[in-house]
């Protein structure tokens, strides 16, 4: 399999190391920064004739079968479109998806139309920290999830916070209701560029079937990435950075008296997980993708820009909850999201 990786700063040399593990051919490297091209060829050996400015020739010359797309949000709709009119068979594109609910629907239409696989590098499904949360919340000792509570740093909305809209989808397989948010009032530095900015602050949402979602990732806050699941006989609490899970749960005997018995003894398990990283779940991503499994799509890489949307809207208009009806969310409005 030729893939190419489009983008090569942080992301994209990660991405460059997961083809190189999985054994496929690296077919060619492009950015549009000949620093980022340097460091390419200088830290991880790829050949000068491997390496372009720019993608239309990459595609052009490489002909790649698999494109990985690791640029900037503002680019990625552009390079997804051209990659799949160019013939690639699967991309790989780096979240948060595009800049605005219309650039996701140009890219989800145009990998349709090539019969392009599309998948989003929303990592969440192939991390222990959820594949084993998903697992013990739906054991009948913790009764099935009804909220999920993050709480960490200033890790911003477009750039964290659409992984944890991510999980919260691949935890409950529902869409949320309604959204509200409170945005602090600082802007999020990125160190990708000054034209870019995020969010800090907090974001609710529901579903239909009464699932809660909080997450309170504030400017003042600087520490930390923990979450708390919660359902009727249990609650766990994950440490992200840590790789540490604490899972409390009602005594057998105690499970069916009302929810108002809170504080029935309790049995109390630790575990131990492997601490948040990247480059092993990018990889399932990828290996998913190419082997026709159960990568993260379009549609769900669409999911978690349309609940951003509507958390802008929300907190532009007072804090009312936003009835979350992605086809009436503002679809051309551009986010300058990194
Ligand atoms: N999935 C994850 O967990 C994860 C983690 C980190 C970053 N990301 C995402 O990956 C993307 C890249 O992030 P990064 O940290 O590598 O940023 P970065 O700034 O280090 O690298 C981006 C590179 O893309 C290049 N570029 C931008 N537009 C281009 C274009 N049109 N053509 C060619 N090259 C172009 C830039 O020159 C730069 O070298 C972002 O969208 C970011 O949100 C995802």
């Amino acid at each position: 399999m030729r893939v190419a990786v489009i983008g090569a700063g942080r992301m994209g040399r990660r991405h460059i190391q997961i083809v190189r593990d999985l054994g496929l051919e690296l077919a060619g490297v492009c950015d549009s920064d000949p620093k980022s091209l340097e460091t390419v060829r200088e830290e991880l050996g790829v050949s000068a004739e491997r390496c372009f400015s720019d993608a239309m020739t990459l595609l052009g010359k490489a002909r790649p079968e698999c494109v990985i797309v690791a640029t900037t949000a503002p680019s990625h709709c552009n390079l997804v479109c051209r990659s799949a009119e160019k013939g690639a068979r699967y991309i790989l594109c780096e979240k948060p998806m595009a800049t605005s609910l219309d650039e996701c629907d140009q890219m989800i239409q145009a990998c349709r139309a090539h019969q392009t696989k599309l998948a989003i590098n929303h990592q969440m499904r192939f991390m222990q920290q959820y594949t084993e949360a998903k697992r013990l919340v739906n054991l009948d000792s913790f009764g099935g999830l009804r909220s999920v509570s993050v709480i960490a740093g200033n890790i911003g909305m477009a750039m964290n916070g659409t992984h944890f809209f991510e999980m919260f989808r691949y935890l409950t397989n529902e869409t949320p209701l309604e959204v509200t948010a409170w945005f602090s009032p600082e802007k999020v530095p990125n160190l990708r560029g000054p034209q870019f900015e995020d969010q800090a602050g907090c974001v609710r949402f529901t579903t239909s079937s009464g699932k809660r979602f909080y997450m309170e990732v504030g400017a003042d806050l600087g520490h930390g990435t923990k979450v708390i699941y919660a359902g009727p006989y249990g609650q766990m609490v994950v440490d992200e950075l840590a790789g540490l899970m604490s899972l409390s749960l009602r005594e057998e005997p105690q499970r069916e008296l009302p929810t108002t018995r809170y504080a029935t003894p309790s049995v109390e398990k630790s575990l131990k997980i492997r601490p948040a990283e990247m480059l092993d779940p990018s990889k399932a991503v990828l290996e998913a993708l190419i082997n026709d499994r159960n990568a993260p799509t379009g549609e769900d890489g669409r999911q978690t820009v349309s609940i951003l949307v509507a958390a802008y809207v929300s907190h532009e208009n007072g804090h009312v909850p936003v009835a979350f009806e992605p086809t009436k969310l503002p679809r051309k409005r551009v986010f300058p999201w990194a």
